[in-house]
């Protein structure tokens, strides 16, 4: 049985709020996994009364939840929440809150979820420990932080020692939500519970791995946020390299926190680091012009509300990576994030080398197409490998077939990553969490890159939005038969005119 517990949400009338935690935490009720007893309190600044919160809650949760709002289910949950009225920067809220929590109606544990400006965590983390907020003097306490931890390898540090000033590490848990997802964790099961695949994963038989992560929207009301910080620090520096070290990790010697831990930090340390005077080798970015997507107007970057007129923000990051170790030496691994790109959807793509000898190149028409291994994380969840095949028929053509282990049967419950997360939050385990060295090894990856965009302001390459960025970004590519895959299915696709085979 779980402990009950009180969940304080900080920036409780936010974005992140409504469209994640509040249906996420719905959807919790709905499994009946959330504590008998557990309160909802929502810290913001409108001046609202626990009714009127209830309210706005349940109108919210009428469009963003799965299938039909059931009001068995929403009466439980409007009887958790509870609403207080206070400013982020007002230590006297700090502790009217303690007076508030220390009535016996709210559970003596408690989960402070900084649903908030990044700027803003240390600042509450201070204004909490003041107020006495932190101490274990009941149940336990815990404190959620979401990503971007820290703006780079310095600040991330600095707001590392504000929190430590008063929570453990046993107490923080840094949110990463791609490692909530279903299919990232399919990811691991793919790799560790399949003999089959282990021989073949390192440099001998990969010729390169692709990740991507594209979006058809744009960066909608998050100008204050987004232009400060780019799709580089938004997306790759957590997200993506997450989703690269449970590629390229080695077999933890078990499924704990610490070990899966302490094998992506591997990964991370062994990235070689990229000098600034290679920045341009190895990383690309781009923001989006004016254009068209699904067949709408969009406007550009600059055009948005909020955006300085002269912005040299990225909207679209790739990077080139190496891994230096015995597994993964002079494998390229291509990362691509971008805004307003022509589809929304990530995945993973690994393509093999060639057969050591083309034994059928005098007989097929076609030239024999690589195997691939395909993991889509959304929308299209699927699990594929691509083989080569006899075309039936008298000529010895061959054709690829894709083998598919598709993650999701059409009957099986999709999940929010936020779901899982929140849980694994009020049941304390951290294996999906972020250890702070996970976070500043991946800093240590983007730092160069960062300084030097930060220096170079003047230019920056565009591409219309709807399109798949722009074509200069193929310049990350080390030999000249690697593209961008920038779909699932089998076919390959024109780029520019040439054909990019898969
Ligand atoms: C967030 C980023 O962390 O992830 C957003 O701040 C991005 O800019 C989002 O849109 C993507 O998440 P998902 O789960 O929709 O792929």
């Amino acid at each position: 049985m779980i402990e009950p517990c009180t969940f304080i949400i900080f920036g409780a009338t936010g974005n992140l709020s409504q469209n994640k935690l509040l249906p996420a935490l719905y959807h919790l009720e709905q499994a009946r996994r959330l504590p008998p007893g557990m309160v909802i309190v929502g810290f913001g600044r409108r001046e609202w009364s626990d009714g009127q919160w209830q309210s706005e809650v349940s109108e919210l949760l009428k469009t963003r939840v799965r299938g039909k709002l059931d009001q068995d289910i929403l009466t439980s949950f409007r009887n958790r929440l509870r609403f207080f009225h206070g400013d982020l920067a007002d230590a006297a809220a700090y502790q009217r809150l303690k007076q508030t929590l220390d009535d016996s109606r709210f559970p003596d544990s408690k989960v402070f979820y900084m649903a908030i400006r990044p700027a803003e965590y240390g600042m509450v983390s201070q204004n909490l420990a003041n107020a006495d907020l932190h101490e274990e003097d009941g149940g336990w306490r815990r404190l959620v932080v979401e990503k971007p931890f820290g703006y780079d390898l310095e600040s991330a540090q600095t707001l590392e020692e504000q929190l430590h000033r008063h929570f453990s590490e046993q107490q923080i848990y840094r949110i990463d939500h791609y490692l909530g997802k279903g299919t990232v964790q399919n990811v691991l099961v793919f790799r560790f519970a399949n003999i089959l695949l282990e021989p073949l994963w390192n440099r001998n038989y990969i010729d390169h791995v692709q990740i991507t992560h594209s979006e058809t929207q744009g960066i909608g009301g998050r100008a204050e946020y987004y232009d400060g910080a780019g799709a580089l620090r938004d997306m790759l520096q957590s997200h993506l390299l997450q989703m690269l070290t449970l590629v390229a990790m080695e077999p933890p010697p078990s499924m704990d926190a610490e070990s899966l831990r302490d094998e992506k930090v591997k990964v991370l340390k062994s990235i070689r680091p990229i000098p600034q005077s290679a920045v341009h080798a190895h990383a690309f970015r781009a923001q989006y012009a004016r254009g068209a997507v699904d067949g709408r107007k969009a406007a550009g970057y600059l055009e948005e509300k909020g955006v300085a007129p002269n912005s040299s923000t990225e909207s679209y990051a790739a990077l080139k990576l190496y891994i230096d170790n015995w597994r993964w030496r002079n494998v390229p691994f291509y990362v691509r994030t971008g805004k307003r790109l022509a589809h929304a959807t990530s995945y993973i793509a690994i393509r093999f080398k060639h057969a050591p000898q083309l034994l059928f190149r005098e007989t097929v028409t076609e030239p024999i197409r690589p195997n691939w291994i395909l993991l889509g994380i959304q929308p299209e969840e699927c699990l594929r490998v691509e083989i080569q095949t006899k075309l039936p028929g008298l000529k010895m053509h061959a054709r690829t077939v894709s083998l598919d282990a598709s993650y999701r049967q059409e009957f099986e419950a999709q999940l929010d990553a936020y779901e899982a997360l929140l849980l694994d939050v009020i049941e304390g385990d951290h294996s999906l969490f972020l250890r702070y060295d996970e976070v500043r090894w991946a800093w240590r990856v983007v730092d160069p890159i960062l300084k030097t965009w930060a220096m170079e302001r003047d230019f920056i390459h565009t591409y219309p939005a709807g399109s798949w960025g722009p074509t200069e970004a193929n310049r990350l590519f080390e030999r000249e038969y690697q593209c961008w895959r920038n779909e699932l299915s089998i076919e390959g696709e024109v780029v520019e005119g040439a054909v990019c085979v898969y």
